[in-house]
């Protein structure tokens, strides 16, 4: 029995903004952002290009694919932390373009890792109840929370959405297994405040806004060693060989990062989808959107074995197991 994905899609701002338009905003050059992180280029959104509606585009694709209609999704889980919105809930917006009447809705916020965390919800979900049918979507529009003027944050960000059905089937195909983790104590290196609060007593002293705020060089040194100990867990907790894996599509947060634990858990670059070139980091973005491309390309099969792995602010982070 398992918790299927019967379709994936994703949506792209039309918007792009390459290394060398960054070199007009900040002091950097294109060289030192391929070097450091792999990035060329990330999508923007301009007009009429808010997280709820790519969020809507990608999850029109997802449903074309799995061949469902709005009236047939029976829960929408959006994971974001950039919604234009902070209430109505970006899932609730979606919810209302797609005319999903039957779906209840909500957003899931575990930053980066967020998609992750929504597909073992989900598949939970529909586990429980065989007659669910789920859409799992990750959406950002980080460009509204990045200081444009912060050269160590501003360069590897990016906007998108990516989008997933999910049904149970009685077959061995599905969500397998997951290991998620958090870690609070270490919320500084990684943050983003809300706006100023119309409470003075508990807005945070000096709140410095609504953008994120990175201590690079330590998020790098942990998101290797807590993705790898999460892959490396998931794997001996279901009595699985690295080998076995047929593809890994990890959390795009830029190259170096992954080149680092590709190489320490000894995976081949051809059994790893990679397209951080194309969008930056588009956090809880970023694996339905490489999910939906790697799909569309043809590099999963029936009956392949999928693992996904992911870290992000709380810290959040873990890992995933599918059989497509
Ligand atoms: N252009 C040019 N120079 C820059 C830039 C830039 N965009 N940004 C920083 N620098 C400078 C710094 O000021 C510093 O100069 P100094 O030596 O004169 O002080 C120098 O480059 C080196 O800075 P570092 O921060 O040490 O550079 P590092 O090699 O660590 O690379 C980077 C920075 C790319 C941010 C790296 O630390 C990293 O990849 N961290 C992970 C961050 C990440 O991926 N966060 C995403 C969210 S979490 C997630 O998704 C997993």
């Amino acid at each position: 029995m398992g918790a299927v994905i019967l379709g994936t899609g994703s949506c792209l701002p039309e918007r792009i903004l390459s290394n060398h338009d960054l070199e007009k905003l900040v002091d950097t050059s294109d060289e030192w952002i391929r070097s450091r992180t792999g990035i060329s280029e990330r999508r923007i959104s301009g007009e009429g290009e808010e997280a709820y509606r790519l969020a809507t585009t990608a999850a029109r694709n997802a449903m074309e694919m799995a061949g469902v209609e709005p009236s047939e999704i029976d829960l929408i889980i959006v994971a974001t932390m950039s919604s234009h919105m902070t209430m109505p809930s970006c899932a609730c917006f979606v919810q209302n373009e797609l005319g999903a009447d039957n779906a209840f809705a909500y957003d899931l916020n575990a930053a980066c890792s967020g998609f992750l965390y929504s597909l073992d919800t989900a598949s939970k979900h529909v586990l429980c109840d065989q007659e669910k049918t789920v859409l799992v979507i990750g959406a950002e529009t980080l460009s509204s929370r990045i200081n444009w003027k912060d050269r160590n944050t501003c360069i590897l960000f990016g906007d998108g959405a990516g989008a997933v059905v999910m049904r149970y089937a009685d077959t061995i195909r599905g969500v397998l297994a997951s290991q998620l983790f958090s870690d609070g104590a270490l919320w500084k290196l990684l943050h983003m405040h809300a706006a100023p609060s119309c409470n003075p007593a508990i807005d945070p002293p000096g709140n410095p806004g609504s953008h994120i705020l990175m201590e690079g060089r330590d998020v790098f040194k942990y998101a290797v060693k807590a993705m790898e100990s999460a892959v490396l867990q998931l794997l001996e907790k279901e009595n699985i060989n690295l080998d076995d894996i047929d593809l890994v599509i990890p959390h795009q947060a830029n190259i170096r990062i992954l080149n680092k634990l590709l190489s320490r858990l000894g995976v081949k670059q051809e059994k790893v989808f990679i397209n951080v070139q194309k969008y930056g980091n588009t956090s809880a973005a970023s694996i339905p959107i490489a999910l939906d491309e790697a799909n569309r390309e043809g590099r999963l099969g029936e009956g392949d074995l999928l693992l996904i792995c992911s870290f992000g602010g709380g810290f959040t982070w873990g890992a995933g197991l599918l059989r497509w």
